[in-house]
Formats: structure tokens, C-alpha cells, sequence
């Protein structure tokens, strides 16, 4: 007759429990880790869009687009020192800021400390900005002077028309507080379908009412992509009324294409996992 096979020994079942708690410790320990050194990184993302709209005096222009700083709680002055040298390096010919400067109001001085560092931002084409949400908490600071003291040009609900050799090129930026059709049209000026229109709103969510607009091109922020993903596949918090929609990256299937950038900065904690912060680098061509 067979004997039942004899349990090992409590003090070694106690044992691997505890091996396995600490292993399991361990991982969680080195995964907050990766999500923190993650959260401090900042890599240059390089775009190319093609449109044939573009006329041919802007073909290969280099935007650079810088997102969602977040200046405070997580992000020091000397990181955004660091990213505005970054930008500098790539000698952009222009430079679009896509709002969200601060992350919250710790003092009305916030702002003007990061303009103090954004003034060293440098392209021919000049330097411009939208606000985002955590922005528009301050407005009582008013920022539009701050960011004209540090040389950038605000689009609120405006827009400027960049020329080359007898070419245009529309840039335009809505401040997020109504979308409606008044409004980007009022951003819009007298830009028609032929016209190569670049478009700037802290969020992508706008794409949605831009059907029949002659934008070419949304760029925009908010999301961080996720911040924290699952592996860059999805993630469970997106500030989007949208979804994953417009998590991150180039979307096509909307009524206008939108880029959306992860950002440089964080908020609610340090932390990004497979959503790197990054500055983006679009360079336009013709075709
Ligand atoms: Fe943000």
C-alpha cells in the first residue's frame, strides 16, 4: 500500500513564502526605479509629415515642439534648463510651445521662472506658445505678458503667416477655453484648403471638431501618452474624452491628422513607464 507523499516541513514553506515575498519586493522596488529614471529622461523625438500642400520654400522646415513642462513639484528649473538647451541644440527654425508651463500654482512667480529660462530659446522663424489647462490657472498672473517679456508670441485663438519667397505658411494656436467653429476660424484668418495650416492646441481633443477646416496638422500635448502605460500599449488614465484615440503619437483616423507629444514633465507623481518624456523635432516636406 502506498504512503502519502510527506508535506515538507513548515519551516521550509516559510522559507520560500518569505524568498518569494522579498523577490516580489524587490521587483516592485526596481520597477518604481526604471518609472522614476524613466520620468527623468528626455529624448529627442524626430518627425517627418508629408503634405502637398506645403509650398516648396518651406520643404524640410524644422519645428521643434516642446509640451507639458510642468515646472514645479517634479520638474526643477535646472530640467528645463536642460530642455531648452536640448532644443537649442537642434537648431530648429521655429519653435512651438504647447502649453501647461507649471504644474500647480505654488506661487504667481512659477510662471516667470520658467520664462526666465524659455527666453534663451532661439529660431529664426521666432518662438510660440499656446496655454494649457494648468495654465489657465493663472491667469489672473496674466501670463501673455510674461511670455512677450520672454520674446515668445502667444496664439490665443490667433495666428501668424510665416513668409518665404512669396509663400505662406499659417501657424496658428487656440487657447482651449471654447471650441468652436468661431473660434478656429477666428485662428484660422483667411487660411484656405491650397494653404499648408500647422494648428496648435494643448489638447488633441479639438480634432474632433476640426472636420472641414483647412488644418493640416494638430500638434498637441496634455495626455503625457499615457505616462504611466502597459508596455506603451495602453494606458489607464488618458486625459481624453477620446480614449486611447489620442494617447500619443501621430493619429490619422480623426478628422485632421494630430500629433500628440508625451511631453517633457509629470504630474501627480514622478513617475512615466514606456510614455518617455521628449521634445519633438517635425521637420515638414513637400509631397
Ligand atoms: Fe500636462
Amino acid at each position: 500500500m502506498d504512503r502519502p507523499a510527506r508535506r515538507p516541513p513548515r519551516p521550509r514553506r516559510r522559507r520560500l513564502r518569505l524568498l518569494a515575498g522579498a523577490v516580489v519586493l524587490l521587483a516592485c522596488i526596481a520597477l518604481v526605479g526604471v518609472m522614476l529614471l524613466e520620468a527623468r529622461s528626455l529624448r529627442v523625438n524626430r518627425v517627418t509629415f508629408r503634405s502637398a500642400d506645403l509650398p516648396p520654400a518651406f520643404d524640410g522646415l524644422r519645428v521643434a515642439f516642446v509640451s507639458d513642462i510642468h515646472y514645479g513639484s517634479f520638474v526643477s528649473r535646472r530640467r528645463v534648463r536642460a530642455t531648452v538647451d536640448r532644443v537649442n541644440a537642434l537648431h530648429p527654425d521655429l519653435i512651438v510651445l504647447g502649453g501647461d508651463y507649471i504644474y500647480r500654482k505654488q506661487s504667481a512667480s512659477d510662471i516667470e521662472f520658467v520664462f526666465d529660462e524659455l527666453a534663451r530659446l532661439r529660431a529664426p522663424l521666432g518662438v510660440y506658445g499656446v496655454l494649457g489647462n494648468h495654465d489657465h490657472a493663472l491667469l489672473e498672473v496674466n501670463v501673455a505678458p510674461v511670455m512677450a517679456a520672454a520674446g515668445v508670441k502667444e496664439l490665443y485663438d490667433d495666428g501668424v503667416w510665416l513668409r518665404r519667397d512669396g509663400s505662406r505658411l499659417r501657424l496658428s494656436g487656440l487657447s482651449g477655453v471654447a471650441e468652436d467653429r468661431q473660434t478656429v476660424a477666428q485662428a484660422l484668418d483667411d487660411a484656405t484648403a491650397e494653404d499648408f495650416v500647422l494648428l496648435v492646441d494643448h489638447s488633441p481633443d479639438v480634432a474632433e471638431s476640426l472636420g472641414g477646416a483647412p488644418v493640416d496638422l494638430l500638434l498637441a500635448g496634455h495626455t503625457h501618452g499615457g505616462q504611466v502605460t502597459a508596455f506603451g500599449l495602453w494606458a489607464p488614465f488618458v486625459p481624453s474624452r477620446y480614449g486611447q484615440k489620442y494617447r500619443v503619437g501621430l493619429v490619422t483616423d480623426g478628422p485632421v491628422p494630430v500629433f500628440v507629444t508625451t511631453g517633457v514633465g509629470t504630474i501627480v507623481l514622478p513617475l512615466r513607464f514606456f510614455a518617455r518624456p521628449e521634445v519633438v523635432l517635425l521637420t515638414l516636406r513637400r509631397g
